[in-house]
């Protein structure tokens, strides 16, 4: 199975994640990076509002691979304007599996994911699985062992 992974990450640590599943299924990854910095408060209101922000060029055309791993963080409970707009500029999407892995501070909260979801159901994707990764994993360590056995699905 051919994966692209698409990244987004603003503090480093869903990079650390996506970067050691790249390496160990052999997938590209590709960065999703909006073209200019906010204040915290209007990331959190622009992700709440489900904006989209302008990107940087980044692989967008999925017509060489089966599967596309999204990684992200949670914010206020949704995916980042980065991300929105990196959703809608996909293209050759239809039939291919979507997979999605987030990062989050706090637990429990999953509608970004559902929101990834849904928002590449409606262009034809297959939603295969999710991974949440939350504080507690990222404090004690435990996401490396939840990260190995996910990766896994990737070697189909
Ligand atoms: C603007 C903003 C909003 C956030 N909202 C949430 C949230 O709603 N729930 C949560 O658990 N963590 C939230 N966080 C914390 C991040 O999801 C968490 O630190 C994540 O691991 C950061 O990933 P990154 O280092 O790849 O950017 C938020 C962080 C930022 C910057």
């Amino acid at each position: 199975m051919r994966t692209l992974i698409a990244c987004y990450s603003y503090t480093g640590n869903t990079m650390v994640i996506a970067q050691r599943i790249s390496e160990t299924i052999d997938a590209d990854l590709t960065r999703i990076q909006p073209l200019k910095d906010r204040w915290y408060m209007i990331k959190a209101i622009h992700a709440y509002l489900e904006k989209k922000w302008p990107i940087q060029d980044c692989i967008t055309d999925l017509s060489e691979y089966d599967c596309l791993l999204l990684c992200c963080p949670v914010w206020a409970g949704r995916a980042p304007p980065g991300v929105n707009q990196y959703l809608s500029e996909l293209k050759n999407v239809k039939g291919k599996k979507l997979v999605v892995m987030v990062t989050m501070g706090g637990n429990g909260n999953q509608g970004a994911t559902d929101q990834i979801k849904t928002a590449l159901e409606v262009q034809g994707m297959e939603f295969v699985k999710k991974l949440i990764i939350n504080g507690n994993d990222q404090k004690s360590g435990e996401w490396v062992a939840k990260v190995d056995e996910f990766q896994d699905l990737f070697r189909e």
